[in-house]
């Protein structure tokens, strides 16, 4: 898979993909992570991407010529399964969604920053608008990490474990159940028995049992 991003603050963006898991999913060729800087696209002579908003009001608006002008040049490049753009507004992100996006072969994400991206960027090239939450941070470029994290992490080969993705949170619309490593006992509390069995049947029941408790008191509407 290829992801390509674009933003205005490249350095954002290089800490959270270059290490850990995601890094070396690059390293073994499964994913590839291309950052596209916006100021590299800028005709003008300050380099300059943003500018005031038509109708007044605070807050600066990335403007249309240069995040166009990437994105041509992307698509004459290959074709690509969706054009997301990173914003508060946009469908929150799901598991489901990750799933989807992580079978596909070429994304390209925009990171919005400031008041935004110019809304014909919007109308003309993005298929999908993703909001990593209802909250609002001062750009796209932490959201557009967080769904490459979550996507990259999904693809073949790349965790350890190939099982491990499956039973994380969310895969079954449950939380996942407590974990316990050694010491078998700490500052009194005593990992649970059945753990310690060697009876997977009971380790297994165990935890479906966990896991829906933990959803039921945490997160019933995910049991809706
Ligand atoms: N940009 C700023 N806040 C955001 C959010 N919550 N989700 C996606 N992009 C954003």
């Amino acid at each position: 898979m290829r992801i390509d991003i674009i933003t205005v603050l490249p350095e954002l963006l290089q800490g959270p993909l270059t290490s850990s898991i995601v890094k070396r999913a690059q390293d073994k060729n499964l994913a590839e992570i291309v950052i596209h800087s916006l100021r590299d696209y800028s005709t003008n002579k300050h380099k300059t991407v943003d500018d005031y908003a038509f109708g007044g009001g605070a807050g600066m608006v990335l403007q249309p010529q240069p995040i166009s002008d990437c994105i041509e040049k992307l698509l004459a490049e290959r074709k690509y399964d969706e054009i997301i753009y990173m914003t508060p507004d946009g469908e929150i992100l799901k598991q489901t969604t990750v799933n989807a996006l992580s079978i596909k072969k070429n994304l390209m994400i925009l990171a919005g920053h400031y008041k935004g991206v110019d809304q014909r960027i919007r109308d003309i090239y993005v298929t999908k608008e993703i909001s990593i939450g209802d909250y609002v941070l001062t750009g796209g470029e932490l959201p557009a990490a967080i769904l490459a994290d979550a996507i990259i992490r999904l693809i073949p080969g790349v965790l350890g474990d190939e099982t491990s993705a499956l039973t994380d949170s969310f895969q079954d619309n449950l939380l996942s159940p407590p974990v316990y490593t050694r010491p078998e006992e700490f500052k009194g509390i005593r990992v649970p028995d059945v753990l310690l069995s060697g009876n997977h049947k009971k380790i297994e029941e165990w935890r479906d049992e966990q896991a829906l408790k933990r959803t039921q008191q945490r997160r019933p509407d995910l049991l809706d």
